[in-house]
């Protein structure tokens, strides 16, 4: 019998020993060198913090993707699940996701801080969605995502390529 608990992060499997029950996803992530997921509030109204949760549902036999604030989750209870980072869907070395393409050629990041949290809503939707979302639904998976530049509309209007 052992106290350790695993969960994914990025396709790598981590073991998450006994005693770390006071930290949160986000202190994790950014403990083991994530630190794209950003930590801005602290209690779940900005959106820095936002990364995507897969976890296999035994009732549909599928997979679900939600996206999540890290910095609300306390990371054991994501045992067995699958968390995707901004460093997970892509980067300059191996390339950009879509997602992040979109963004910086619309010129939707100015400061920058909240942008991971922006990608990882966006991707989140997509990975969710069985057809492409509704310029209104994507408004809507962004509702939890604060731009202290106050620069939603390029966001909006990179995003807007992923609608039908
Ligand atoms: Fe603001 Fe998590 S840091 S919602």
């Amino acid at each position: 019998w052992s106290d350790e608990a695993l969960i994914y992060v990025n396709g790598v499997r981590r073991l998450l020993p006994d005693g770390l029950a006071h930290l949160t996803l986000l202190r994790y992530l950014r403990d083991i060198g994530l630190r794209g997921t950003k930590l801005g509030c602290g209690e779940g109204g900005c959106g820095a913090c936002t990364v995507m949760v897969s976890c296999y549902d035994q009732s549909t036999k599928k997979s679900q993707h939600f996206a999540i604030n890290a910095c609300l989750a306390p990371l054991y209870s994501l045992e067995g699940m699958h968390i995707i980072t901004v460093e997970g869907i892509g980067n300059c070395r191996r390339g950009l996701h879509p997602v992040q393409e979109r963004l910086a050629e619309a010129h939707g990041s100015q400061c920058g801080f909240c942008t991971p949290g922006f990608v990882m809503s966006m991707y989140a939707l997509l990975r969710s969605s069985k057809q492409p979302p509704t310029k209104e639904q994507i408004e809507d998976s962004l509702a939890g995502n604060l731009c202290r530049c106050t620069g939603y509309r390029p966001i909006i209007d990179a995003f807007g390529v992923f609608a039908k």
